[in-house]
């Protein structure tokens, strides 16, 4: 039997409460599927380790990583004990980095029972193809003078090698979808990087003739996310376009604790990062309350990467039963807890 030997680091908050819920699913869809196990090692790294040893992982921490298939990550942060920026830089960006994580992939799906903010929403199911690693993110730039003189620069940083990457990777999945890439661009008024990007993406659209493709405009993109996210499939787009983007599909979604994430090595040289958008809501730590339905789809996510998407499937229609039925966290409005939402979803997956 196939056993696949993942890191786990549930990190802080609701993130110790949502992984064990998680894994509990994702065991039983192993079991279910009947060829492959899991065998989960948890690493204690996060905040508390922190404050124990003054580092948020140990310095071998990413060649401890690098031994494992994937990474499935809960979320880390406890702003009144540790300042963010040490959290995210000391771990999670660090990972990110150092593993070569450059694409970032998050679906965004209209779930019965689970009301979107929209007002009629027709049915929507698309995923964002984000490129991670550089684009306005690069960390390329600087400042000089200071006072009425004070000049800043922000470079950004589009390589041929990175945006093809994304890109492949969009038509690659659109393959297993509804076959259409729609680009993310701005070449109207960006002047340099965005026509590059354009070009470049009608060049990789060539590989895949079967599949539609079509350049759309940033501003107007947005709109349509809210007007007609219908139209879409897969969307490919650049750092910072995305990571707008994504917050507006977990928008439409209805709730953060329910949108999922992934940060892929596609090379698979190095393992992968699974981790929910939401963070580790130390409002409501420690009482049981948390949905956890983010944690499991973000597991189904990591079913598709290791090839099992029927099973991820299975996955998320245990999800959309567990809402129809009307099981819901306090956040989306019910009254049920981290517990019975876990329940439920196992009882879905038979
Ligand atoms: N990937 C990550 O590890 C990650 C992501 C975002 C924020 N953070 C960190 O988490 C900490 C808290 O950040 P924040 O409060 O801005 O964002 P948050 O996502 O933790 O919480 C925002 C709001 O959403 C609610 N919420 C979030 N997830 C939920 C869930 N699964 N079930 C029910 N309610 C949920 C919270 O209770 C809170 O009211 C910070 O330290 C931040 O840096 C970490």
């Amino acid at each position: 039997m196939k056993t696949y030997r993942i890191a786990v680091i549930p990190g802080d908050g609701i993130g110790k409460e949502v992984v064990p819920a998680a894994i509990e699913v994702l065991d039983q869809a192993a079991h279910l599927d009947g060829s492959f196990q899991f065998e989960w090692t948890t690493f204690p790294w996060g905040c508390d380790y922190y404050l124990e040893t003054g580092k948020m992982m140990p310095d071998n921490g990413i060649e401890i990583l690098k031994g494992y298939d994937q990474i499935f990550l809960g979320a880390v942060g406890m702003p009144n004990l540790v300042p963010d920026h040490i959290s995210l830089w000391g771990l999670l960006i660090k990972i990110r980095r150092e593993m070569k994580q450059s694409i970032n992939v998050r679906p965004a799906k209209l779930l019965q029972g689970l009301p979107s903010p929209l007002r009629k929403p027709n049915d929507f199911d698309l995923v964002v193809v984000r490129e991670n690693s550089e684009g306005e993110y690069a960390e390329s730039g600087g400042r000089i003078h200071s006072g009425q003189d004070e000049v800043a620069i922000q470079n950004a940083i589009f390589t041929r090698k990175g945006t093809e990457r994304a890109m492949r990777y969009a038509f690659e999945i659109a393959k297993t979808r509804r076959q259409h890439v729609t680009s993310a661009t701005k070449s109207n008024g960006i002047t340099y990087s965005m026509p590059f990007w354009d070009e470049v993406f009608v060049q990789v659209g060539k590989d895949f003739k079967d599949i539609g493709q079509v350049s759309t405009h940033i501003d107007a993109l947005a709109a349509f996310f809210v007007m007609k996210p219908e139209s879409f499939d897969v969307i490919v787009a650049s750092n910072l376009f995305g990571d707008i983007l994504t917050d507006l599909g977990g928008a439409i979604m209805g709730s953060i604790g329910i949108a999922p994430a992934a940060n892929l090595n596609i090379e698979r040289q190095y393992p992968s990062m699974f981790e929910p958008v939401h963070g580790s809501a130390p409002d409501i730590a420690g009482q049981g309350i948390a949905n956890p339905l983010g944690q499991i789809w973000t597991g189904k996510m990591m079913l598709d990467f290791l090839g099992y998407h029927e099973l991820g499937t299975r996955v998320l229609n245990a999800i959309e039963a567990t809402l129809a039925q009307g099981i819901k966290t306090a956040d989306l409005g019910g009254t049920s807890t981290l517990r019975d939402v876990t329940s439920a979803v196992l009882n879905h997956l038979r």
